[in-house]
C-alpha cells in the first residue's frame, strides 16, 4: 500500500490506473479508522479494481467552536488499518495541499442541508461538498462510498453528484454498531467510562420509536418517546433533534412516504453523537 501527499502524486497514479481500464474505489475518509469505515473499504474492495482512501480532517465542515483541533488522528495507525482491508492507496494530504487558495467559491449545499445536522451545524455539508467535490476530481472514481451513519450526508452528496452531473456511483453502507448498539465513531473516544454506559441509549430510543411509529403511525408520538427514553436513561444526554423524515428526501413525512429516516443527535456530556435508522412500513 502507498500513501500520498500530494494531488499531483494521486493523479499520477489515478491516470495510470485508469489507462488500464481498471475502476477506481473511493472512501472518503476523516482518520482515526474503526470498523464503521473499514466497511466502506471493504466493500470498495469487493466492488473495484483499485482502491483508493483519503484520510483528511477537512477545515471548512467544522464550525468555529467545534472540534476541529481535538479531532482525533493517528496516521500511523490508520495505515495499518487501511492496508489490512486491502486499501491500496491512502491520500493523507496536508490542509495547504488541498487548500492553497481560496477564491472564495463555495458550494452551497440546498434545502437537504437546512435541516437535522445542517440546522445545528451551518455551513458544515457546505465544507463536506467543497471537500467531496475536489477529492471526486482528484480520484476521478468509479464509486464512491459513504456510510449510513450520516444519512443525511449520503442525502446531500447523492443530490450533488445527480444535479451536477458527477461520473460516479454512490454507494451507502450500513452503520456498524459496537455490541451493544452504540454506533462507531471516530468520536467514541471522547466519551468517559460514564457516558460510554450511557450512550448506547441513542439506538435504544430509536429502536423504541421505530416500534411506536410502525404501530400507532403516530410520528410525534414516537419521536417523543425516543426523547423520553434518551433522557431518562442518560444522567448526561442532551437533545439536539430527534425526527422523523422522508428519505432520501428529508421531507415531512406523508401518507405516500414509502421510506423513512429516525435520526438523532444527542449530546452526551460534551460530545455530540449521532445515530439513525432507516426503515420502510
Ligand atoms: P468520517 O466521519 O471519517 O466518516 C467517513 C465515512 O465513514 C462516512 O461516509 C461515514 O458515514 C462512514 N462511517 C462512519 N462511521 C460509520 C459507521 N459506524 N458505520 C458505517 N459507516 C460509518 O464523514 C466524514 O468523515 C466526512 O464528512 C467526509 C465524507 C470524509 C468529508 O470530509
Amino acid at each position: 500500500m502507498e500513501v500520498v501527499k500530494t494531488i499531483a502524486e494521486l493523479k499520477d497514479i489515478v491516470r495510470k490506473v485508469k489507462s488500464e481500464g481498471k475502476t477506481i474505489g473511493l472512501v472518503p475518509t476523516m482518520g482515526y479508522l474503526h470498523e464503521g469505515h473499514m466497511a466502506l473499504a471493504k466493500a470498495a474492495r469487493e466492488e473495484n479494481d483499485f482502491v483508493i482512501m483519503s484520510i483528511f480532517v477537512n477545515p471548512t465542515q467544522f464550525g468555529p467552536n467545534e472540534d476541529y483541533e481535538s479531532y482525533p488522528r493517528d496516521l500511523e495507525r490508520d495505515k495499518k488499518i487501511a492496508e489490512s482491508v486491502g486499501v491500496d492507496v491512502v491520500f493523507a494530504p496536508s490542509v495547504e495541499e488541498m487548500y492553497p487558495t481560496d477564491g472564495g467559491i463555495r458550494i452551497h449545499a440546498g434545502r437537504q442541508a437546512t435541516i437535522l445536522c445542517g440546522a445545528s451545524r451551518p455551513g458544515h455539508f457546505d465544507g463536506v461538498l467543497q471537500v467531496v467535490t475536489k477529492l471526486f476530481h482528484i480520484a476521478e472514481p468509479t464509486r464512491a462510498y459513504f456510510g449510513q451513519k450520516d444519512a443525511q450526508q449520503v442525502a446531500i452528496v447523492t443530490t450533488l453528484v445527480r444535479d451536477y452531473n458527477f461520473p460516479l456511483e454512490i454507494r451507502t453502507v450500513p452503520i456498524v454498531r459496537e455490541e451493544d448498539g452504540l454506533a462507531k465513531s471516530s468520536r467514541n473516544v471522547y466519551l468517559s467510562e460514564q457516558e460510554r454506559k450511557e450512550a448506547p441509549a441513542i439506538y435504544q430510543a430509536l429502536k423504541l420509536a421505530k416500534e411506536e411509529f410502525l404501530n400507532s403511525k403516530d410520528a410525534e408520538k414516537a419521536v417523543q418517546k425516543a426523547k423520553d427514553y434518551i433522557l431518562s436513561n442518560t444522567a448526561s444526554g442532551r437533545i439536539d433533534y430527534v425526527e422523523l423524515l422522508s428519505y432520501p428526501d428529508l421531507k415531512p413525512i406523508d401518507e405516500k412516504t414509502d421510506q423513512f429516516l429516525l435520526a438523532a443527535a444527542v449530546y452526551i456530556g460534551k460530545t455530540r453523537l449521532i445515530d439513525n435508522i432507516i426503515f420502510s412500513k
